[in-house]
């Protein structure tokens, strides 16, 4: 019999995560979801990291208040700062019994399969580049890989201010398209490692040669979290399963609520915290 309670929580500095959480409730429909963004305090991309840690910590503790045993930091800022130190450090003094993901070991461990000649393009927010995660993941798990990664400072602020679909984004997407292939012209394979990059996806693609693959999170991060569900029965079982979805956020909950309904396909209403 399901007894679960606790709802997933699902965070992000703002409304990029919406497009990992659009692809777990794609396949896990049936369990109960708390969204938190921080958007009042989004973008994290240029933080240092004690910042982004501090303010991920936060997160997570606030979700934990609401219930959530299991909270994935939809979010690779977050989870190039501050996931380790999080898991490590905080989790065993403050709940020892929960569980706190992220996005990038996920994302890394599809690239074997996916690149034909290990040359990765890796675009992501300046602090994720700056951390060298996916560098350091990519060359644990595929010694003889190529990582090149581009940070790119205008692309969160463009889909923050829902800006993706209009003119303007295109010169900040070609032009980091144009670096990315300029530093190696050999990449066969592109990371979108920020969640916000998927809203930009059309004009990424539009400027991508075709041979390039381009790889976005959702669903690699929707199936890894359905694996682990499966291997945790211990945590899978505290999981509420009546398909309920909450949406918390920092900022202006109509505003949020407006975007957030655009960005997922549905109507949504959304409650302001504060953290
Ligand atoms: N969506 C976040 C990520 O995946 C970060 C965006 C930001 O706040 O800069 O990195």
């Amino acid at each position: 019999m399901n007894r679960g309670t606790a709802p997933i929580g699902v965070f992000d500095s703002g409304y990029g995560g919406l497009t990992i959480l659009k692809e777990i409730m794609r396949e896990l429909p049936h369990y109960d979801y708390v969204y938190l963004g921080d958007n009042a305090r989004a973008p994290y991309g240029s933080r240092s990291f004690d910042i982004v840690y501090e303010f991920t910590l936060q997160a997570v503790k606030y979700l934990f208040s609401q219930g959530c045993r299991l909270v994935i930091l939809a979010c690779n800022t977050a989870s190039a700062k501050a996931l380790r130190t999080i898991q490590q450090h905080d989790l065993p003094v403050i709940a020892p019994d929960h569980r706190v993901l992220g996005v990038i070991r996920p994302t890394v461990e599809q690239l074997g399969s996916i690149s034909k000649n290990g040359r990765i393009g890796i675009f992501g927010t300046p602090g994720t580049i700056l951390s060298r995660s996916y560098e350091m993941e990519t060359a644990k798990l595929f010694p003889n890989f190529t990582t090149t990664g581009i940070g790119c400072p205008m692309w969160v602020p463009l889909v923050e201010n829902n800006e993706s679909d209009r003119p303007g984004a295109d010169y900040f997407v070609k032009q980091e398209i144009d670096r990315l292939l300029s530093a190696d012209p050999e990449i066969d394979t592109i990371v979108l490692a920020c969640t916000h990059y998927p809203h930009l996806y059309k004009k990424i693609r539009q400027y991508t040669p075709e041979n390039i693959k381009i790889i976005c999170q959702g669903e690699i991060v929707a199936e890894s979290l359905h694996d682990y569900l499966v291997r945790h029965p211990e945590i899978e079982q505290e999981c509420g399963k009546n398909g309920t979805r909450r949406f918390l956020t920092t900022e202006n909950p109509e505003k949020f609520a407006d975007m957030a309904s655009l960005f997922l396909g549905e109507k949504i209403t959304a409650t302001r915290v504060e953290l």
